[in-house]
């Protein structure tokens, strides 16, 4: 069974954390709205929708990608880069013991799922100014034994390597070739997004469908034109809270890992 951990959107989303982009009001209704609508997706796709609890007063909680990364093996509960939602992951914790043993990065290291990018059992680690060397190096030595490969990539312009560079089909990944370089992912091919579309590059692959933001239409007829089955949605409110389709669930098997 296929399952996507979400989180309410909180009322205080748009005391929001942001790094690259200025603060704009939310309407918060109109956010919840849009996450019920990606729920909804996601549950048609197949994936069980196991909702982590609210967190009114943690205004990032609905990112709830960046509190852990969910393997076949192992479930590692990640150390936020920013302090404040350092206090969205005990509950995550709590969830996601259910479904795999429990791995915990303690400090001084730091790392959000959202730097993350798994093309099976190599992680492509962003160094951002949320994921520090100690986060890099803890995560490969958490996952040593597990026989996982940890890369670290450099990257700019956006919050998330995933912001830069998500996978889309099994040798495909969509990337903005601005933020970050293909060269660490090859033999992977990467579809530029296209160049007014700078945030185009984060889609959520799920059950061989990708999962993609309305705003983006002509990136999404390059994946389209590219025999890609792609699902639109709107999701312009919770992008103002510097998030994007992937930040939004984790998915995995119950059971063994889903690759992004
Ligand atoms: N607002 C998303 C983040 O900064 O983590």
């Amino acid at each position: 069974m296929l399952i996507a951990v979400t989180r309410p959107v909180s009322p205080t989303l748009a005391q929001c954390e942001l790094t690259h982009l200025a603060r704009e009001p939310i309407d918060i209704a109109r956010a919840t709205a849009q996450h019920a609508a990606y729920e909804e997706r996601l549950g048609e796709l197949g994936a069980g929708i196991v909702r982590a609890p609210a967190a009114p007063d943690l205004p990032d909680a609905v990112f709830v990608e960046d509190t852990a990364l969910v393997l076949a093996e192992v479930a590692v509960i990640t150390r936020p880069g920013s302090p404040r939602r350092r206090l969205e992951t005990a509950a995550v914790a709590t969830l996601l013991s259910a479904y795999r043993p429990l791995a915990c990065l303690t400090p001084p290291a730091t790392l959000d799922g959202g730097d993350v990018l798994q093309i099976e059992r190599t992680l492509f680690v962003g160094r951002s100014s949320r994921t520090n060397e100690a986060g890099v190096e803890q995560l490969r030595r958490l996952l040593a034994p597990f026989d996982y490969r940890v890369i670290p990539v450099e990257f700019t312009g956006c919050l998330h390597l995933k912001s830069a560079v998500t996978r889309i089909a099994d040798e495909l990944l969509l990337a903005n070739p601005d933020w970050v370089s293909s060269s660490p992912f090859r033999p992977l091919e990467a579809i530029p997004v296209d160049a007014r579309e700078p945030y185009g590059a984060n889609a959520l692959r799920i059950a061989g469908t990708v999962v993609y933001p309305a705003q983006f239409p002509r990136t999404r007829d390059r994946m389209v034109e590219r025999g890609l089955g792609v699902v639109s949605l709107d999701c312009s409110e919770l992008a103002k809270a510097e998030g994007a389709v992937t930040c939004c669930s984790l998915v995995f098997q119950d059971g063994e890992s889903a690759y992004r």
